[in-house]
């Protein structure tokens, strides 16, 4: 089977990590354990993700001129991503995020965007030219939006999937919604985009459909702990993807490791359900482990999962 290209068009950031026993409420102090920086950042993780189940994998997105970036670079090569398009802003820092983990593996996340904010339309057009034939286009929205804005008209003129994440959640355009072939939100960003109640089983099919009303092919969202939600866009009908029973150490990029498994999925032929099924082993191997890139599962620990091994 010849190897799936996937462009991911996104952010690269260190990740700054401390594990407390609870994430500190406004205003609280709270001591916490072990401090680790580690390379994160939603682009980034999707591409090391993918690199790691099988894909080539092409990320386009920016790094300062600074230690982090250097660290980032690496890593990202190292994995076997082609970085010829991740550029190095010599006026901005590297992004970082701040990120609490707790006790029970759950997280807080603040980001300062640095360079990935730099990432301009210009830079994604001169990079589509040099990618040659994309088959997926993945992004996250850590990037400004006339940049995913542009990813989306170039990926749709070359006949490339678009898969968009739409974390952290914005308000988005008819006209970008309208080029994303499966969109895959969690249930915080449904109700945002939509202004739909998502607590309900009945709140998230209702919210699911207006999401295709607004113009999406297909919708994958994920429920973390309680699976995945398929809508198909041509049938209307929905399928319930059950999640896997595993221990939580650290639910940090476990969106990240889905996101990428579907595309991966997707671009080797699989149909939507049975692409969301993989995804969602792909999403739960990652939360057995801590931090956001180290806990991005291969593509065999995915395929003993899917057996029952
Ligand atoms: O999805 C997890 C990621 O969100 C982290 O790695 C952090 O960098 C933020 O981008």
């Amino acid at each position: 089977m010849p190897q799936t290209h996937i462009a991911v068009v996104g952010s690269l950031n260190m990740d700054l990590v401390v594990q407390v026993p609870v994430i500190p409420a406004p205003g609280e102090t709270v001591l916490g354990n072990n401090f680790a920086t580690i390379p994160g950042g939603k682009g980034a993780n999707q591409a090391v993700a993918a690199a790691r189940l099988g894909a080539k994998v092409s990320l386009i997105g920016r790094v300062g001129a600074d230690a982090f970036g250097e660290q980032l670079l690496a890593n990202a090569r190292a994995e076997g991503i082609n970085v010829d398009h991740v550029g190095v802003d010599e006026m901005a820092a590297s992004g970082i995020a701040m990120i609490t983990v707790d006790a029970a593996g759950q997280n807080s996340i603040a980001v300062a965007s640095g360079a990935n904010y730099c990432l301009m339309a210009v830079h994604v057009r001169r990079a589509w030219e040099q990618l040659g034939p994309v088959d997926l286009l993945v992004m996250p929205l850590e990037t400004p939006l006339e940049t995913i804005e542009t990813a989306v008209s170039l990926a749709n003129q070359a006949g490339a999937k678009v898969i968009l994440n739409p974390a952290p959640a914005q308000p988005l355009p008819a006209h970008i919604l309208a080029g994303v072939d499966v969109l895959v939100p969690n249930e915080a960003e449904t109700a945002q985009l939509t202004g739909l109640p998502v607590e309900t089983p009945a709140d998230t099919q209702q919210a699911a459909r207006r999401l295709l009303e607004l113009g999406v092919g297909n919708v994958v969202l994920t429920l973390g702990s309680r699976g995945a939600l398929v809508l198909d866009g041509e049938s209307g009908g929905f399928t319930a993807v059950p999640p896997y029973p595993v221990t939580v150490v650290d639910t940090t990029a476990a969106g990240d490791a889905f996101v990428a498994g579907l595309a991966v999925a997707l671009g080797e032929g699989q149909p939507l359900v049975a692409a969301a099924q993989f995804a969602n082993a792909v999403g739960a191997l990652a939360v057995t482990k801590q931090g956001a890139q180290p806990s991005m599962p291969r593509r065999a620990e995915v395929e003993n999962l899917l057996k029952g091994d």
